[in-house]
C-alpha cells in the first residue's frame, strides 16, 4: 500500500508508543492482549483493521478513527500481521 515513507515512520512511532502504552512496547502484551503475529493469526487483516479504526466498545481498545485513515489502520494491520522488526 502506498504510504508516504515519513507517515509510515510515524506510524510505527504510533505503533510502539501509543499502541504499546497498552499493548506492551514490544507489543508483547500488557493490559491489552499481545499483536504478535502467531496471536493474530486467526483474524484477516480486515477484521483488525476495523477493531483499530473502532476499538471494542466497553474494552479499554479505544478507536483511532480520529488520526487514521482507513488506508492507515489497514497498513498498522498487515504490518502487525507480518510482525514488527524490533
Ligand atoms: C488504552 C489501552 C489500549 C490502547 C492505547 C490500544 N489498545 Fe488495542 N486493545 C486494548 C485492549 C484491552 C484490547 C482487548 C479488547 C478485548 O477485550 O476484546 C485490545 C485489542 C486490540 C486488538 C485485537 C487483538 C485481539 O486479539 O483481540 C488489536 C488488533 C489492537 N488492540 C490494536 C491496537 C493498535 C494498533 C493500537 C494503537 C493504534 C491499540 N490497539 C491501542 C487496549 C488498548
Amino acid at each position: 500500500m502506498e504510504i508516504a515513507p515519513h507517515r509510515q515512520a510515524e506510524l510505527i512511532y504510533l505503533l510502539r508508543h501509543d499502541c504499546g502504552s497498552c499493548h506492551g512496547m514490544r507489543l508483547e502484551g500488557g493490559l491489552g492482549p499481545a499483536l504478535m503475529p502467531e496471536r493474530l493469526s486467526d483474524w484477516n487483516s480486515e477484521q483488525l483493521a476495523l477493531t483499530i479504526l473502532y476499538g471494542r466498545p466497553g474494552t479499554p481498545m479505544p478507536p483511532w478513527r480520529p488520526f487514521l485513515t482507513d488506508k492507515e489502520a489497514y497498513w498498522l494491520a498487515a504490518r502487525l500481521k507480518a510482525g514488527l522488526q524490533p
